[in-house]
């Protein structure tokens, strides 16, 4: 009998020929003039072609968003020209290839940041966790709280990432809304102490993941958009009060969008699977 995994999966109006997902994986390998993708990013995608699926590596939407050290952007035309290589790799070889859109809010340093600033986030609250620079490992920097006058800046940066992405030639996006960063900031209560429009109820602190949803999809048939989730992760020093109530909200405005896939981390990020009581993620995947 043939294994179900060497089966199709029929993923919107994609086929994808077996049930072999490449997760995310950050390799920290982009050329540091620019954070440009280039050759070496086209033999290692190229490399994994016969996977159903890839997701790429984490990839800036914009200089802001950035995090760790030579990790690649979606926002200069060099970059775009750098995964367009990738790209027409993976295809070369019969592979499906999306993009991991992300910005990294709080999990960042200085040094890593235009002019020196401080990171953005929902709230002004420090993370105790670690990034790389260039001196190797460092404390993240305190960062700012993103007023609410810069959150349509902030949409169009995913707007304009999103749009490179595609010319780029990706058969489609990862929304990266797990493991401690930007998004998961705006959807947990531990980070996200504001008394604006983004900030308090569920409804609110879904408010910007629906509204990055809502630009993607505009650029992306939402069959080919999927959105990855970390609920019950620690990763990056991210805490909720009641991760069940948190994330039912954040799926509710994934399937509002009728996205492809729903992408969850289940256990800790990278370490044990091992879950709270309290955790169910099968109630979850079947809201
Ligand atoms: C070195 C490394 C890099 C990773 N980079 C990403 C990433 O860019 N985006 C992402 O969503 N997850 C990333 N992850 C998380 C993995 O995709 C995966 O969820 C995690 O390793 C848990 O799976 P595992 O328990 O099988 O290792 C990374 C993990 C590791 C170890």
């Amino acid at each position: 009998m043939q294994a179900k995994l060497f089966t199709p999966l029929t993923l919107g109006d994609l086929t994808l020929p077996n049930r072999v997902v490449m997760a995310p994986l950050t390799r920290n390998r982009a050329n540091p003039d620019g954070d440009v993708p280039y050759a070496i990013h086209a033999e290692y995608y190229a490399q994994r072609a016969s996977a159903g699926l890839i997701i790429t590596e984490a990839t800036q939407i914009t200089p802001e968003g950035k995090g760790y050290i030579q990790t690649p952007g979606i926002h200069s035309g060099a970059q775009v020209a750098g995964w367009r290589q990738v790209t027409q790799a993976v295809h070369a070889k019969g592979g499906r290839i999306f993009l991991q859109l992300w910005h990294v809010g709080r999990i960042s340093h200085v040094s890593l940041q235009p002019d020196g600033q401080a990171p953005v986030a929902p709230s002004p609250i420090a993370a105790e966790a670690q990034t790389f620079v260039a001196s190797g490992f460092a404390d993240v920097s305190p960062p700012r709280a993103l007023e609410t006058a810069e959150i349509p800046r902030l949409l169009e940066d995913y707007r304009k990432a999103t749009e490179n992405a595609r010319a780029a030639g990706f058969d489609g996006v990862e929304l990266h809304a797990a493991n401690g960063y930007l998004l998961d900031q705006f959807l947990r209560d531990g980070t996200n102490k504001r008394t604006d429009a983004y900030g308090g109820s569920l409804e609110n602190r879904t408010r910007l993941l629906a509204e990055v949803l809502a630009v993607i999809t505009k650029i992306y048939p939402p069959k080919r958009v999927g959105v990855r989730f970390s609920p019950f992760s620690g990763f990056n020093d991210i805490a909720d009060s009641d991760p069940m109530a948190t994330f039912a909200a954040a799926i509710a405005r994934a399937n509002e969008a009728g996205l492809g896939y729903l992408h969850l981390v289940e256990g800790e990020m990278g370490q044990s699977r091992d879950l709270p009581p309290e955790a169910d993620i099968a109630k979850l995947r079947a809201a």
